[in-house]
């Protein structure tokens, strides 16, 4: 495995989709890990990721120096290799030219960190600082027109720097080094599959469950599927799953799910009716941070008064996903603004002592959408769009009644049915529809209406941070509009939602 020290780049977590691309397993750490915590870890070579900070300032973060005697590799990339110059006697200062975009960089010999990477290659940088001196054993590898130190070298002790970013997709040899420095250098075997992950995560539950019950609130999504099975697995009967209808879901995702786990999967699961006292708690509410708040809280109590009734439970199973706790843990993200209160993040039964299990914590989305394969998951669950957790409560846009959720919820399942037949349901990161506050006046027949407007919205999207309106073709959305206005009493209007995130965000509210 590999340590990834986290110094605040925005590319760290690019770093580890790199690594782990290669079957290297990698875990990223922050700089307040110790050395011999990190010696504990065992791994073959650590990288130091970039930084917004520059080495010489006051509180710049510092990982252990100890990490540069535990006899491994180490690669510093940017800041990291700054870091690396300064801590080994070397020194940096703030460049005469700063370099942003795209460099071409020269490299002195293709051997180490840039074999097969050829004499010339555009690499991507993005520094006001850089080396004036390097510490000693370290010799140049690389250079670009304006930075002289692009790439360093101690072939001896095996470390490493670049000044470039290789995790990034504009540095075009940048996965050739990477797998340069994970083979070559470290000596790492590519023996991380999601096959392997399973197996050792399995073994790993079982041993710190044994023979004690496991609650998981299951919601459908891929997350929670995928760490049902995961700890159905291993502990089989004594797992059992919470499911909690509140009353904002998808036309029959209940049941569709009560099939798959319970009737198929067999796995033990307690359905929730809650519908009622969600749509009260919610009677003549708008605002959408009260409507979160409010389903937080009632999802919470439902979700708590069930799981006491399971006597004997020590562990709470959660899909927190390797995104989050990065996020959480990183020192120097600081706390971004609540835009939205996301209502199902973080969050424990109280007045029950359980345990987390958290067997995705150390995935992204699409290692646990590979991993739910090797399971054995269908494909109409692993693929599935994200739902929020707030639901179609966050859709109807201001006050939710029962009549307005059917509405929306049948314009949903037309949506749904169309998008899945023209086959862009998994080229979209979300497809859904959007209950506005306001009516129009419309003709149907020889008679004047004046009704519900829809908004369709379909976005493409890698991570949810930034998002893109989908260009569906004309005809689709046509058909789209056409199907809901027939079908679905009370709408007489459909428009599409152009906005981007940002300024726009994905949902309405
Ligand atoms: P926004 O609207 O902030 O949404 O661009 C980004 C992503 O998060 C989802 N979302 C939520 N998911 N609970 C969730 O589980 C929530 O409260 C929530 N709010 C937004 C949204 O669907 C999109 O994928």
């Amino acid at each position: 495995m590999i340590v990834i020290i986290d110094f605040g780049s925005q590319f760290n977590q690019l770093i580890a989709r790199r690594v782990r691309e290669c079957h290297v397993y990698c875990q990223i750490e922050p700089p307040t890990a110790t050395a011999d915590h990190i010696r504990s870890m065992s791994p073959e070579g650590i990288i130091l990721s970039g930084g917004p900070s520059s080495i010489y300032q006051k509180n710049s973060p510092r990982v252990d120096a100890g990490i540069f005697n535990l006899g491994i590799p180490v690669l510093g990339i940017c800041y990291g290799m700054h870091f690396m110059v300064d801590t080994l006697g070397g020194k940096v200062k703030q460049a005469d030219k700063r370099e942003y975009g795209f460099a071409t960089l020269s490299a002195t010999h293709q051997v180490g960190l840039f074999k097969d990477v050829g004499p010339e290659t555009v690499t991507w940088m993005s520094h006001g600082d850089s080396i004036e001196k390097l510490p000693k054993g370290f010799s140049i590898t690389a250079s670009t027109a304006n930075t002289v130190v692009a790439a360093m070298a101690n072939t001896r002790r095996n470390f490493f720097g670049v000044q470039f970013h290789p995790e990034v997709e504009h540095t075009v040899k940048g996965r050739t080094i990477i797998h340069n420095f994970l083979f070559d250098i470290c000596g790492c075997k590519a023996s991380w599959t999601m096959r392997s992950f399973a197996r050792d995560t399995i073994a790993q539950i079982r041993e710190t469950v044994g023979d004690k019950k496991v609650i998981l609130g299951l919601s459908g999504g891929v997350d929670s599927s995928v760490t049902a099975l995961l700890i159905h697995r291993a502990v089989g009967k004594n797992l059992t799953c919470i499911f909690v209808d509140n009353g904002l879901l998808r036309k029959n995702e209940a049941t569709q799910l009560k099939q798959k786990f319970k009737s198929k999967l067999k796995i033990n699961i307690r359905f929730v009716n809650a519908a009622s006292r969600f749509m009260e708690a919610l009677a003549k509410v708008s605002d959408p941070e009260r409507k979160r708040k409010i389903i937080g809280k009632e999802f919470m109590d439902v979700f708590e008064a069930e799981a006491m009734k399971i006597k004997d439970a020590d562990f709470l199973a959660q899909g927190t996903l390797y995104p989050d706790i990065i996020e959480s843990q990183s020192a120097f993200g600081g706390p971004t603004a609540v835009i939205k209160s996301h209502h199902n993040v973080g969050g424990l039964p109280k007045k029950m002592r359980l345990k987390l299990v958290e067997p995705l914590k150390y995935l992204f989305k699409d290692e646990v959408r590979k991993l739910g394969k090797a399971l054995g998951l269908d494909d109409d669950l692993i693929w599935r769009q994200p739902f929020p957790g707030p639901g179609l409560a966050i859709r109807v846009i201001g006050e939710i009644t029962r009549r307005r959720l059917e509405v929306l919820r049948t314009v949903d399942a037309v949506l749904q049915e169309e998008i899945r037949a023209s086959g862009y349901y998994r080229r979209l990161w979300q497809s859904f529809a959007v209950l506005l506050p306001i009516k129009s006046v419309g003709i149907m027949g020889d008679g004047r209406t004046y009704e519900n407007i829809v908004a369709i919205r379909a976005v493409t999207s890698k991570d949810a941070m930034t998002a893109d309106w989908a260009r569906l073709p004309h005809n689709l959305l046509g058909k789209i509009s056409n199907r809901i206005i027939n079908e679905v009493r009370g709408v007489n209007r459909v428009v599409y939602d152009i906005s981007s995130k940002p300024p726009s965000t994905i949902e309405w509210e």
